[in-house]
């Protein structure tokens, strides 16, 4: 028998404030045309002013419980995918654990911007395959609305708020790739290229938290070929292609990086999870997000063969190969 990591429910959050291309019209040189049309991106949710990142990531864990029929007492570990935390520290992950009322286990935060979640992802299916951690909360959650700059037309029309959640826990397979749970991962980082996307601030330089700066346009060209590289990677690893993938379920920055990555991959859009048109882009919260709203939609279903894959800042990209 082998042990494996298998997503036992999932739930997200989306601030109530929605917020339509149309609304930027009235600030901007811009249009909802040129939005759509460059992106994909028909409206976006912002938080509440008083609505921080642990507060969206406790919600969508709460929903993830619930989904899974389990309490915060049956969580050994919370692992909260964020780069704009509630402050520069305690982590996001341990106010998401007082919120939820737990008292044991632990938490921490991952920083791997877009690619996040798939990072969290791979480091809570190693404390469970090392049995650090029975069950863990892996939570993907961004208040992005708060680093813009509403001047630069060029990013602060692509970005929104919210959070998704699964819980993870530990499972009996035989060992092949017809197992539930996570199956492969690839991981990947190179800082040569952080300023293609970075925030221009930060605790041990400016002493504030920046604004995001992004040179889309040389991203975009790196982003095709480098997620669908991963996902092969990640694929081939356990012997698996393409032809194999029930769904492609991708970080949603941009519709024509998603389309260019799953006809690269030789996947057709029909088996692809996209948000991206009503979220914008939520950063680490948008695979989990993404994997919620896929799940009611009843689009995806247990056995199916997920590919998750994701770009951003650093650069840093990767993705996760698993059974639902
Ligand atoms: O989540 C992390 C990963 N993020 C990404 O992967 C994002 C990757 N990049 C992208 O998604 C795209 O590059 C963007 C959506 C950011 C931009 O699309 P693009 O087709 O690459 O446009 P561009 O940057 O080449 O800009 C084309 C034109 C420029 O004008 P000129 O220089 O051709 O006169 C921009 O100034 O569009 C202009 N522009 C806008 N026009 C109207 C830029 N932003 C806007 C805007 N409204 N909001």
């Amino acid at each position: 028998m082998t042990l494996r990591a298998v997503v036992q429910g999932v739930g997200h959050y989306l601030p109530e404030r929605i917020v339509p291309n149309s609304e930027f019209e009235k600030t901007l040189d811009t249009s909802d045309e040129w939005i759509r049309a460059r992106s994909g991106i028909e409206q976006r949710h912002f938080a509440a002013e008083d609505e921080a990142t642990s507060d969206l990531a406790t919600y969508a864990a709460q929903a993830a419980l619930k989904s899974a029929g389990l309490t915060a007492d049956d969580i050994d570990a919370v692992i909260v995918a964020t780069s704009t935390p509630d402050l520069t520290f305690p982590s996001v992950a341990t106010m998401v654990q007082d919120k939820l009322g737990m008292t044991r286990g632990f938490g921490f935060d991952v920083q791997a911007v877009c690619a996040g979640f798939v990072f969290a992802l791979t480091n809570a299916n190693a404390l469970i395959l090392s049995g650090q951690a029975k069950r863990v909360l892996v939570i993907g959650a961004e208040t992005f609305s708060r680093i813009m700059d509403w001047e630069d037309r060029s990013t602060c029309v692509l970005f929104g708020d919210g959070a998704g959640a699964v819980v993870l826990g530990a499972e009996e397979g035989t060992g092949d790739t017809s197992d539930r749970g996570i199956l492969s991962a690839d991981l990947n980082s190179d800082g040569r290229y952080r300023d293609m996307l970075y925030v221009d601030g930060g605790v041990s330089t400016s002493g504030t938290s920046g604004k995001l700066r992004m040179q889309g346009n040389l991203l975009f060209r790196q982003a095709v070929e480098k997620l669908t590289t991963t996902a092969t990677n990640a694929l081939e690893k356990i012997g698996l292609s393409d032809d194999d993938v029930s769904w492609i379920v991708p970080h949603q920055a941009n519709i024509r990086i998603i389309q260019g990555t799953a006809k690269k991959l030789g996947v057709p859009m029909e088996n692809v999870i996209v948000t991206v048109h009503k979220h914008g882009n939520t950063s680490a919260a948008s695979i989990p997000l993404a994997l919620s709203v896929g799940v009611e939609e009843g689009k995806i279903k247990p056995g199916d063969l997920l590919v998750t894959e994701a770009i951003g800042g650093g650069l840093a990209w990767g993705s996760v190969v698993l059974r639902w």
